[in-house]
C-alpha cells in the first residue's frame, strides 16, 4: 500500500515543535511496518540547504499551479524514507520559519504558500505531474494539509483520505478574498463546508471531507467535542464524531533514549541511575546554578505560549523562590513569557536558569539533568516531553488533560499501592493547584527508596510507534 504523508514539519529538518518528530517517526514506523510511504514538504530554503542534491525531479501539468513549480526527490539520509520536497521559490525560499518571519509575524501570503501546497497534492495525486507513483492514501497532518481532502473529493479521486489534528487551535483561518485569490470552488463557501464565522478555514475542509479524522490522544478526542477545546468547531465535530478517534502519538527511543544518547555526557539506564545525577551536576555547572544532588531540580522544555500554562509556572517558581528547588527552562515563545521569566532568573540565578532559543541539545541535558519536568498545560493534544520524561527518570509533573492524562499516572495512595504511579498530576485551573502538586512531588522527591521505584516504573513505561502505527495502517484499510 502506497501512502502520502503531507506535513509542514520534519524531524530533523524542521521542526517548531511536535508534529515535526511525530512526521518523522510515524513516517519511520509506517515504513517498518511495509507500507510505501512518501512524506511531502514545502521546499523551505532551510530545508534545501541542509539536503544534497535531489536525485530526482519531476514536473506538473496542472494550469492552476505556478510555472516554476517542481517536485524535488531525496532519499533521506539514516533511513529508507522517500522524501517529495515541493519547490516554489516564490513561496518557500526565505529567510525565517516555516509559517512566520524571522522577528515571528505570520507570512502574509500562507494562504497561497499552504493553498498551493495542497494543490499540488491534489494534482500528484491525480496523476498531473511526471512523478508516475500513485498513492491509495493521503494522510494530511494540520491545517497546512487541510484542503487536501476537500480537492480529492472535489476531483472524486481514487485516493482514501485521513485528517490527523496535532492542535484544534491552529485553523488556518483566511478572509474571503484569500478564497478568491484561490480559485476554490463557490460551493465550498457555506457554514457546513469551509465557511467558519465570515471566514474560511483550511482545518475545517480536511474534517468536513477526510474519510477519517483523527488527533493524538483519546482524551482530546473527546475534550474536543466541547468549549472551550473545541476551539469554536465543537458542533462541527460532534457532526462528524463517528469518524473521529483518538491515536496517541509515541516517542522515538532512537533519538531519546538516556542509555544512547550522544547529547547527554553520562548515559544511564534504569540499573545505573547514579550516573543521571552526574548529568544533574553538569546540568548545574553549565548553567551556574548552587550545585547539590539533593535539591530537586525541576526542568521545562517547551514553546512559551499560553497553552502551555507557562504563566502558571512562572508563579509558582516566584512564590517558591526562597525554598530548596531549582528551575531549568528552555523555550522560545511570547515575549510577555520570555521577559517574566528572565526576569525571574536574574533576581534568583542560583535556583533559576532560563535559556530562550531553540536547542535540541540543551533539551536532551533538561531531560537527562532534571529530577522532575513540569507541564501546566490549559490543554495538550498529546505533549512529547512527558513521554520522553518518563523515559528519562525524570518524573512528570502535568495538568491531567489530553495527551498528558493519557501517559502519565498520578502518585496516588492507590497507584504507588498498586505500582502504577509513574509521575504527578492534578486538576484545576490555577497556579495554588500547581504549586499544590508540585509541593507534593518534592515532598516525594526526599524519600529516595520511594522516589526510585516511581523512576523505575516511569522508565519501564514503552510508548512506542509501532503499536500507533498498527491503529493508522487499520484506517488506511478500513472503507470510510
Ligand atoms: P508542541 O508540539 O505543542 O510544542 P510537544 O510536547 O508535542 O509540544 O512537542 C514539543 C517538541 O519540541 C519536543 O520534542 C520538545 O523537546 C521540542 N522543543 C520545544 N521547544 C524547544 C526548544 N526551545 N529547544 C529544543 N526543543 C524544543
Ligand atoms: C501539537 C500539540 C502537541 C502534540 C504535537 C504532536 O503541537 O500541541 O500536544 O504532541 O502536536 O502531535
Amino acid at each position: 500500500m502506497n501512502v502520502l504523508l503531507a506535513s509542514s514539519e520534519l524531524f530533523p529538518l524542521i521542526k517548531t515543535g511536535g508534529l515535526a518528530d511525530v512526521s518523522r517517526s510515524l513516517a519511520e514506523a509506517l515504513r517498518q511496518a511495509g507500507i510505501g510511504i512518501d512524506v511531502i514538504l514545502p521546499g523551505y530554503r532551510s530545508v534545501r540547504e541542509k539536503l544534497p542534491a535531489p536525485s530526482a525531479s519531476y514536473r506538473f501539468d496542472d494550469a492552476f499551479l505556478p510555472q516554476n513549480m517542481v517536485v524535488l526527490e531525496y532519499a533521506l539520509p539514516d533511513t529508507g524514507l522517500r522524501l517529495l520536497l515541493l519547490d516554489c521559490p516564490d513561496l518557500f525560499d526565505r529567510v525565517g520559519g516555516p509559517y512566520a518571519d524571522q522577528v515571528g509575524v505570520d507570512w502574509p501570503d500562507n494562504s497561497a504558500r499552504f493553498g498551493l501546497f495542497c494543490r499540488a497534492i491534489a494534482a500528484l495525486l491525480a496523476g498531473r505531474s511526471t512523478l508516475l507513483k500513485r498513492y491509495e492514501v493521503v494522510h494530511c497532518n494540520d491545517w497546512q494539509t487541510g484542503l487536501v481532502p476537500a480537492f480529492v473529493q472535489h476531483e472524486s479521486l481514487p485516493v482514501k483520505t485521513i485528517m490527523t489534528i496535532h492542535n484544534l487551535a491552529y485553523q488556518g483561518i483566511f478572509p474571503r478574498d484569500e478564497f478568491d485569490a484561490l480559485s476554490l470552488p463557490d460551493i465550498w463557501w457555506t457554514y457546513d463546508k469551509l465557511e467558519f464565522y465570515g471566514n474560511f478555514s483550511f482545518l475545517k475542509a480536511g474534517i468536513v471531507y477526510a474519510d477519517h479524522v483523527t488527533t493524538v490522544s483519546p482524551t482530546y478526542a473527546r475534550e474536543i467535542l466541547e468549549e472551550p477545546e473545541a476551539c469554536g468547531m465543537g458542533g462541527l465535530l460532534q457532526h462528524h464524531r463517528g469518524k473521529l478517534t483518538g491515536i496517541l502519538n509515541g516517542a522515538d527511543y532512537d533519538v531519546w533514549n538516556p542509555a544512547q544518547d550522544a547529547l547527554i555526557r553520562f548515559p544511564y539506564d534504569a540499573n545505573n541511575l547514579a550516573e543521571k545525577l552526574h548529568n544533574k551536576l553538569d546540568l548545574q555547572r553549565s548553567l551556574g546554578l548552587q550545585l547539590g544532588k539533593s535539591i530537586p531540580l525541576i526542568g521545562l522544555v517547551s514553546r512559551l505560549v499560553h497553552q502551555k500554562g507557562i504563566d502558571w509556572v512562572a508563579d509558582v517558581m516566584e512564590r517558591m523562590a526562597g525554598e530548596k528547588v531549582q528551575w531549568v527552562v528552555l523555550g522560545t515563545g511570547e515575549k510577555a513569557l520570555v521577559q517574566r521569566l528572565q526576569a525571574l532568573a536574574l533576581r534568583f540565578p542560583k535556583k533559576i536558569a532560563v535559556t530562550i532559543g531553540y536547542d535540541e541539545s540543551l533539551a536532551h541535558r533538561i531531560e537527562a539533568g532534571s529530577d522532575l519536568f513540569v507541564m501546566a498545560s490549559r490543554y495538550e493534544p498529546c505533549g512529547l516531553n512527558q513521554i520522553y520524561s518518563l523515559r528519562y527518570g525524570t518524573l512528570p509533573i502535568v495538568r491531567a488533560t489530553g495527551g498528558l492524562a493519557d501517559t502519565v499516572v498520578d502518585a496516588s495512595d492507590d497507584n504507588m499501592k498498586n505500582g502504577t504511579a509513574t509521575g504527578f498530576s492534578y486538576r484545576g485551573d490555577s497556579a495554588d493547584d500547581l504549586e499544590q502538586c508540585i509541593r507534593r512531588a518534592v515532598g516525594f522527591f526526599s524519600r529516595r527508596k520511594t522516589w526510585e521505584t516511581l523512576q523505575q516504573n516511569a522508565m519501564a513505561q514503552q510508548f512506542d510507534w509501532q503499536s500507533s502505527a498498527q491503529q493508522y495502517i487499520q484506517l488506511y484499510r478500513q472503507d470510510a
